[in-house]
């Protein structure tokens, strides 16, 4: 071989790892001196001040504006063009607190998710145990987990990039977020798991109520007294009451609704502890006149339905939650209300409706503006 050849060979390769080194310098001083706008996120009355934001993703106007985008984008299944769009709000709507009418899922491909959708209301205040039973550890986990189910969008993250990436709008929106136009899965996962951190539900009748602003009618108020005493209907042990206003613990219980359990996505498949088997989590109770059916397996239409079942349908089993307290003598199959009971204790969860959060156009859908 040809000496000089050689010395140009090698002079091109190192001519191209200088380019090389130098624009990938470039870039890491971009994102060092990139400055988005910081979001600060107003903690309601009476809420718990202990967010869970990971110290690797603050909230910053730029960031929850692109997660805003690609929440509702269909390119987010990585197959829009193929006429199988599919976004995160295709299954979490708005008008339903983020929840789906439907109960479960269904997927690109039209397979059905195995248990019902979960609302988005206050998963701020979630400490990491996302799912009806727990598994998912963050938000932005979620979002890496939910593009390749088959359950939902059956797709693969390269289609993804992909599509996301030929919409001209979303480089320079990456930038603004991330100081690059890179688009990587994680940016995405943390992009949307921005947005979703301000999703924040605190103006309902029962808040307005907590902050002195409105009053309980007779019945909510009589309701109220009924949830939160176990004497009455005994709720709050698991659901919140006026000291806890996320209305739920974030734990895992077996509510007493079966004999029988389907172990393979209950709280004891994640933990192997047989106290778990049967066990999911106690949502929020916040708009659940909106999330309906209910329960992981929406078994239930309605929320008459579910107060009969915790009045005179509870079932006992070994693994029924001690909290369950009406299930277990003197008691046996719930707490026995008398219709007018059933009517107020409904009318107080009604309270928790917040129809400000359903129509709040910062998380509305903006590719409709
Ligand atoms: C095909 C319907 C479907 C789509 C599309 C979908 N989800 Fe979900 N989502 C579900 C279901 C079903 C659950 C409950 C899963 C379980 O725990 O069994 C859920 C649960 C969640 C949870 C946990 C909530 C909680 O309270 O613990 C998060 C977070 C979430 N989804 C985020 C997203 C994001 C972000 C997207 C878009 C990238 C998305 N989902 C797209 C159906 C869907
Ligand atoms: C021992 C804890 C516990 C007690 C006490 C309890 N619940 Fe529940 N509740 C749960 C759990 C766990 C779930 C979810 C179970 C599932 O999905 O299989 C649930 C689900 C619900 C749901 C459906 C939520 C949804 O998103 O689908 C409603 C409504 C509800 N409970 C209301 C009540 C009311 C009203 C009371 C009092 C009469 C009550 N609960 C008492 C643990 C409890």
């Amino acid at each position: 071989m040809n000496i000089s050849f050689v010395k140009s060979k090698i002079g091109l390769v190192l001519a191209f790892i200088f380019l090389f080194t130098s624009c990938k310098k470039k870039e890491e001083e971009d994102i060092e001196t990139h400055n988005p706008t910081p979001y600060s996120l107003e903690i309601p009355h009476g809420f718990p001040t202990n967010v869970n934001i990971p110290d690797d993703n603050p909230l910053t106007v730029e960031g929850i504006k692109l997660g805003r985008y690609l929440f509702y984008d269909d390119r987010m299944s990585g197959k829009a063009d193929q006429g199988m769009g599919m976004s995160c709000s295709s299954c979490h709507q708005q008008a339903y607190a983020f929840d789906n009418p439907a109960g479960q899922g269904t997927g690109t491909t039209s397979l059905k998710t195995k248990n019902t959708v979960l609302p988005h209301i206050n998963l701020v205040w979630n400490p990491g145990t996302y799912g009806w039973n727990g598994s998912v550890a963050s938000i932005e986990e979620d979002v890496l987990l939910v593009i390749p189910d088959p359950t939902e969008f059956a797709s693969t993250w390269p289609d993804v990039i992909a599509a996301i990436s030929a919409e001209a709008m979303y480089p320079p929106m990456f930038e603004a977020a991330f100081g690059s136009k890179e688009i990587t899965p994680e940016r995405i996962a943390k992009a949307i798991a921005q947005f979703m951190r301000t999703m924040v539900s605190q103006d309902s009748k029962f808040d307005r109520v907590l902050r002195g602003d409105d009053n309980f009618t007779e019945s909510e108020r009589r309701g109220l007294v009924l949830f939160t005493t176990e004497e009455g209907a005994d709720c709050f042990h698991c659901h919140g009451a006026p000291g806890n206003p996320l209305m739920t613990t974030h734990l895992f219980y077996n509510n007493a609704k079966d004999t029988i359990f389907d172990t393979s996505s209950d709280r004891y498949s994640v933990t192997n502890n047989p106290r778990d088997i049967g066990a999911y989590k106690a949502t929020t109770l916040r708009n659940i006149e909106l999330t309906g059916p209910y329960m992981h397996d929406g078994r239930f239409q309605t929320l008459d339905e579910v107060i009969n079942f915790y009045s005179e349908g509870l079932l006992y089993s070994e693994y029924a939650h001690q909290l369950m307290h009406k299930v277990f003598p003197p008691y046996g199959n719930g707490a026995m209300l008398n219709p007018q009971e059933k009517a107020d204790l409904k009318a107080f969860l009604l309270t928790l409706t917040d129809t400000v959060f359903i129509n709040n156009p910062e998380l509305s859908d903006p590719f409709q503006k």
